[in-house]
């Protein structure tokens, strides 16, 4: 089983270099996927690093490569990197696209996404790798093997919805940055960071999606035991097209400025929509309530109960006997 999955790690590795072959040193992948990566902006150092590529248009240019090099179908297969249409031929699943390599932590390659160059609604922007016995999408996050030194030496990760983001914000010098690209975020992926730093700060798109899935993303985080900030986005920005219009040194500046625990992106975010409706507000009341109940250590409850306190102009003692009930219907 292991030399199955080692044969696996070795097709994926040949494959990644044949995508930055390709991109580097063919025509197409100049014309095409370079120059995409450079209009937007990302300097060679970084395509690099992260060992970016371009898959040719065809049908069979990988395959029809590896396979002549001896590899064999059902590892092409295995690996998703090809398909097997209705008449028992393979074909290739990355064509036409600019290639994100996908790295566990120890650096091996296991996956990939691929970006389409069309502006076609009805083409995917993003294709992925499906799962294979290497690369299980639930524990691993884009970027933490090129990220894991910096998370330690910052005691933070930065968390990000996308490829593109993880690369302009470590290209604007901040390297503690992940990605839970092509899922959304899971407590695997949070234990995962929690064995660099306790400390996450959520940096998603700023629009509605973005939103629900930073309140998301914050109770699960909550949840492990681990301490949860955010920064929000104006409407139709991610960190990525943040530092296109305003530069890297910008982007520090505004995670400092718009840096918000928990409690106040949460009260904020619920407040807009419940207006000074008293129903409503004692609902968003609640539920601040029930995100505190899921912090493991008792002190820093006690701290987020006296914010909570303060920011929604109701007694402690309300929210305390609040959380004992929500603590004892829980055990
Ligand atoms: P976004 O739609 O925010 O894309 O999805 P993006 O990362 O900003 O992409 P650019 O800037 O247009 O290149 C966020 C992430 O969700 C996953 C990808 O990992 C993407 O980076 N995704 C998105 C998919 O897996 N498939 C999709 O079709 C779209
Ligand atoms: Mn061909
Ligand atoms: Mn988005
Ligand atoms: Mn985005
Ligand atoms: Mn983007």
């Amino acid at each position: 089983a292991d030399d199955r999955r080692e044969r696996l790690y070795t097709l994926s590795a040949r494959a990644g270099k044949f995508f930055q072959e390709t991109m580097w040193e063919t025509e197409e992948g100049k014309s095409i996927g370079l120059s995409y990566f450079k209009e937007r902006g990302f300097r060679d150092d970084i395509i690099r690093k992260f060992e970016l590529g371009y898959s040719p248009d065809d049908w069979d240019a990988l395959s029809g490569k590896v396979i002549a090099e001896g590899f064999k179908e059902d590892v092409l297969e295995a690996t998703g990197l090809a398909i097997r249409n209705d008449k028992g031929k393979l074909y290739d699943r990355f064509r036409g696209r600019v290639m994100f390599p996908i790295h566990n932590f120890t650096g091996r390659l296991i996956g990939f996404g691929g970006r389409t160059l069309k502006t076609e609604k009805s083409v995917p922007k993003y294709v992925n790798s499906p799962e294979s016995d290497i690369y299980h999408k639930s524990n691993v996050l884009y970027g933490l093997f090129f990220a894991r030194k910096a998370i330690r030496d910052e005691d933070n990760c930065f968390l990000v919805e996308g490829y593109a983001d993880v690369l302009s914000v470590h290209q604007a010098g901040v390297e503690n940055v992940v990605a839970s690209s092509g899922t959304s975020l899971t407590t695997e992926q949070i234990r995962l960071i929690g064995r660099f730093t306790r400390n996450i700060t959520i940096l998603y798109d700023g629009d509605a999606a973005g939103i629900k899935a930073s309140l998301r993303g914050l109770d699960m985080i909550l949840e492990e035991g681990l301490n949860v900030k955010v920064v929000l986005f104006a409407d139709g920005h991610d960190p990525d097209s943040y530092v296109k219009q305003y530069g890297g040194p910008a982007l520090k500046t505004y995670i400092e400025r718009n840096l918000q625990d928990f409690i106040l992106f949460k009260t904020t975010m619920l407040l807009k929509y419940a207006g000074n409706d008293p129903i409503k507000r004692a609902g968003v009341i609640r539920d601040i309530v029930e995100s505190i109940a899921k912090i493991p250590d008792g002190i820093k409850a006690s701290v987020f109960v006296r914010e909570c306190s303060s920011l929604m102009q109701i007694e402690e003692r309300v929210l305390i006997s609040e959380l004992n009930k929500i603590r004892l219907a829980k055990s």
